[in-house]
């Protein structure tokens, strides 16, 4: 017989949400006020209580995260709501690593995803509970809760693909997300 020994799972996923939980888990949230300079509209942004949170994320890092070939999972929930007419939405970045792609999922509500390439080419996929989304290298993402619910989205990228902020809080994505009558309006 081989040798063997019995571990304790890294964390607990609760899959009818993607909430995680257990000692590996990290946590951030991000409010009105992280998001200076997000939505389109600063003079409605300003109106709104800064303290007000948009999204939450949760995400656990496994040991030797840190080496290349390690992988991150995480889940968003973005609350539903809106600046003036623009949708609440996460930040959304490009990957410092070009080449290091990353995958999305729905678990709960509905939303877009927003995925623009280096010459801001933009292309959208619609999120509803159950949607894979992959998002290809080089590829800046950002979802947009669209709903009247909270969207909630599994995630799962390679630890060392890295976050640019920087050019999406410089030119943002070339399209917004508004709210219409009826559907969104994209703009
Ligand atoms: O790795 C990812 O792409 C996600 O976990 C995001 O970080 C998460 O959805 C929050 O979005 P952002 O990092 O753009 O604020
Ligand atoms: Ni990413």
């Amino acid at each position: 017989m081989g040798e063997h020994s019995i571990g304790q799972a890294l964390a607990f996923l609760d899959w009818s949400t993607g909430k995680l939980s257990g000692a590996a888990v990290h946590e951030s949230t991000k409010t009105l006020g992280d998001l200076r300079g997000i939505f389109s509209s600063e003079r409605d942004w300003a109106k709104m209580d800064p303290t007000g949170v948009v999204y939450h994320v949760q995400w656990v890092t496994p040991p030797g995260a840190d080496t290349e070939g390690g992988l991150l999972w995480g889940n968003t929930t973005i609350e539903p709501g809106t600046v003036g007419d623009e949708y609440f939405m996460t930040h959304g970045h490009f990957h410092l690593k070009p080449d290091r792609t990353e995958f999305y999922a729905t678990t709960s509500g509905s939303g877009l995803l927003l995925l623009m390439d280096s010459a801001r080419h933009t292309q959208i996929q619609e999120m509803s509970p159950g949607s894979l989304h992959h998002i290809g290298p080089g590829l800046a993402h950002r979802v947009i809760n669209t709903g009247a619910e909270k969207l909630k989205i599994l995630a799962c990228w390679p630890s060392d693909a890295g976050h640019d902020y920087g050019t999406i809080a410089q030119q943002g994505f070339s399209v917004r997300v508004l709210r219409g009558s009826g559907s969104p309006r994209i703009v």
